[in-house]
């Protein structure tokens, strides 16, 4: 049995997905809807082109998952179009135009609590499978020492108790992403939510759901290091339409999670996240320590360097490695990106789930617990001090940068 895939978005994160779909067995990527046809046929085009799957654009989302072909949707629109998007889907389902097997959505699953919780009970409501597109949960690097750290390290000499994780790079490529209100809030929100993740993955045994590894205090702390500064705050109003000097939002974050392990002990996350990392391109880093044993990852040591002289002229883009930041000398190549990210074993995860042949990993369940604890990180920085997890008033709470009302210093 086969699964007919259809997406919502055309850009950038649906463009990795049918990248990562080369090595996706038993699905097609069947449809692309997106607000402007051009690019959603231009996305269907793409996804023909890389042979994953017959693809054609519809005119709406109902129409997409009125097609009997389409048995499950991914969502890669835009934040604010989280809400929207997921009621028209439960919306076609609920009046009878169409079934689907499952949803799939890209992070984070809303803006804040009160959004997450509205979409949780939508797919709930429409009684399908849900799945949380987190990439990074399923990048071969983490998994594999994930597994291997677990059965040999911490089988023989205790659990881990340190994990860290960071993602950086020089900023988002949409106007979207830097508009606190739209977005949901800064870097935080942007790219916590993969580290805030990951951190409790690794301190969790394989197999085990994370809910096992209980939040109990959470230390946030944000910063605008780099694009309120006068020089990159008139660039950014230049490429983004963003004015940074009246509505910034942080481009630094950093959180320190305690987790109560199921044996009563402590555990640590620290995570780390900025749009201010000026390097070859996008930085993801993970280490994983124990009594005994340790891990380290970082994507941009690739084992692949190329170097290219002063005489060779080339043009600005992305073909070293995501979020490229120049063109000579020496840089890191991260050869199949979609594979090394995590999107390939995600989507070839979430079509068995869908499928029916395993449950799903990561659930709106897991997305809920993410937004939660990113707002929990808000607040302890909107604060300044550590607050008890989960803080009161979090399943109401909007961080002052969504609000437009933050001021860095
Ligand atoms: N997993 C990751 O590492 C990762 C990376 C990038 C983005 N994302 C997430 O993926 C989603 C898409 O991000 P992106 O980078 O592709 O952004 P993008 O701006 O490149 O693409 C967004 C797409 O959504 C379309 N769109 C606009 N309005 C819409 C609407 N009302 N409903 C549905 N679609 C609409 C746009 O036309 C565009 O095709 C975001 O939620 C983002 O947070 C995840």
């Amino acid at each position: 049995m086969r699964l007919g895939v259809g997406f919502i978005g055309s850009g950038f994160n649906a463009r990795f997905h049918m990248l990562g779909w080369k090595g996706v067995r038993d699905a097609d990527i069947l449809g692309v809807w997106s607000p402007n046809a051009t690019n959603a046929a231009s996305a269907a085009r793409y996804a023909r082109e890389l042979d994953v799957g017959a693809a054609k654009a519809y005119k709406s989302i109902t129409e997409m998952v009125a097609d009997p072909a389409i048995d499950a949707i991914w969502i890669n629109g835009p934040n604010q179009a989280r809400i929207e998007n997921v009621e028209e889907i439960v919306h076609a389902i609920t009046s009878g135009k169409g079934t689907l097997k499952g949803i799939a959505c890209e992070k984070p699953l809303g803006r804040n609590v009160a959004e997450a919780k509205h979409l949780l009970k939508l797919a709930e409501k429409a009684g399908i499978l849900h799945g949380y597109l987190e990439n990074q949960a399923f990048a071969p690097q983490i998994t594999t020492g994930h597994n291997l750290l677990w059965k040999r390290g911490a089988a023989t000499t205790g659990r881990p108790y340190l994990a860290r994780a960071a993602e950086e790079h020089s900023g988002p490529h949409m106007p979207w992403f830097w508009n606190g209100a739209l977005q949901g809030g800064g870097v935080l929100n942007d790219m916590m939510c993969h580290s805030a993740l990951v951190v409790r993955q690794l301190l969790t045994p394989p197999g085990d759901s994370l809910s096992t590894l209980v939040p109990k205090r959470v230390t946030g702390h944000i910063a605008s290091l780099k694009y309120t500064r006068k020089e990159y705050a008139a660039q950014l109003k230049k490429r983004m339409g963003v004015d940074y000097l009246k509505t910034p939002s942080e481009d630094f974050a950093s959180v320190t999670i305690e987790f109560e392990t199921p044996d009563g002990r402590i555990a640590i996350g620290e995570a780390t996240t900025s749009w201010s990392f000026v390097g070859p391109g996008l930085r993801l880093s993970v280490e994983l320590l124990g009594p005994e044993y340790s891990m380290k990852w970082n994507s941009l040591e690739s084992g692949l360097d190329l170097f290219f002289s002063r005489e060779v002229k080339g043009r600005a883009g992305e073909d070293l490695v995501e979020k490229q930041n120049a063109e000579v000398g020496q840089m890191p190549v991260v050869a199949s990106e979609a594979v090394a990210y995590g999107y390939e074993a995600e989507d070839r995860h979430f079509v068995r789930a869908f499928l029916g042949k395993e449950p799903p990993i990561l659930t709106w369940h897991d997305g809920l617990d993410v937004v939660r604890l990113l707002m929990a990180a808000y607040m302890s920085a909107e604060q300044g001090k550590t607050v008890q997890f989960p803080p009161r008033g979090v399943d109401t709470f909007v961080p002052a940068v969504a609000q437009g009302t933050w001021k860095p210093r």
